[in-house]
């Protein structure tokens, strides 16, 4: 047990806990942040995905001690009230059914329009490579991605 301090989505939180807890139980028990969603704990859905600086981790497989930079989820990204580009073009296109892949995708998505605010459609599929979506929403989903590019 160690206390770790870190930055998420803006706010300084301290935690007391082993750092080799994944950084998605942290962020999910801890820090009461449910955006952030377990679906196969081996890299291989996307669902826990968050950023930890400027770089798209799995929350699942990566540790709370080796966190060097500010984490960011959905709940840092906009609010009902404020929502991000990217929130309000899901919400406008209905983009997802059960919604339990979107926030990894939403995180990537804002990575993405970061690094490149104008993708192309093969763009953006090749971002979401990392992503299931077990409802099939992709079209919609890849639509609403470049919605937002259009619209920021
Ligand atoms: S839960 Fe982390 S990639 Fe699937
Ligand atoms: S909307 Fe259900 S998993 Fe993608």
């Amino acid at each position: 047990m160690k206390t770790l301090n870190l930055i998420v989505n803006r706010r300084e939180v301290s935690v007391a806990i082993d750092p080799k807890t994944p950084l998605l139980d942290v962020l999910r028990n801890e820090l009461d942040l449910a955006s952030p969603r377990f679906g196969c704990g081996e890299e291989q859905c996307g669902a826990c995905r968050v950023k930890v600086g400027s770089h798209l981790m799995y929350a699942c497989t990566t540790t709370v001690g080796e966190v060097q930079d500010a984490v960011t989820t959905v709940e840092g990204l906009g609010t009902l009230e404020t929502p991000h580009p990217l929130q309000q073009a899901f919400m406008d296109l209905n983009a997802g059914q059960c919604g339990y892949c979107l926030s990894g995708i939403l995180v990537t998505a804002s990575a993405l329009l970061n690094a490149n605010p104008a993708p192309s459609r093969s763009d953006v599929m090749a971002a979401l490579d990392a992503h299931l979506c077990r409802c099939g929403a992709h079209n919609r989903i890849i639509n609403a991605i470049l919605k937002a590019a259009e619209d920021s």
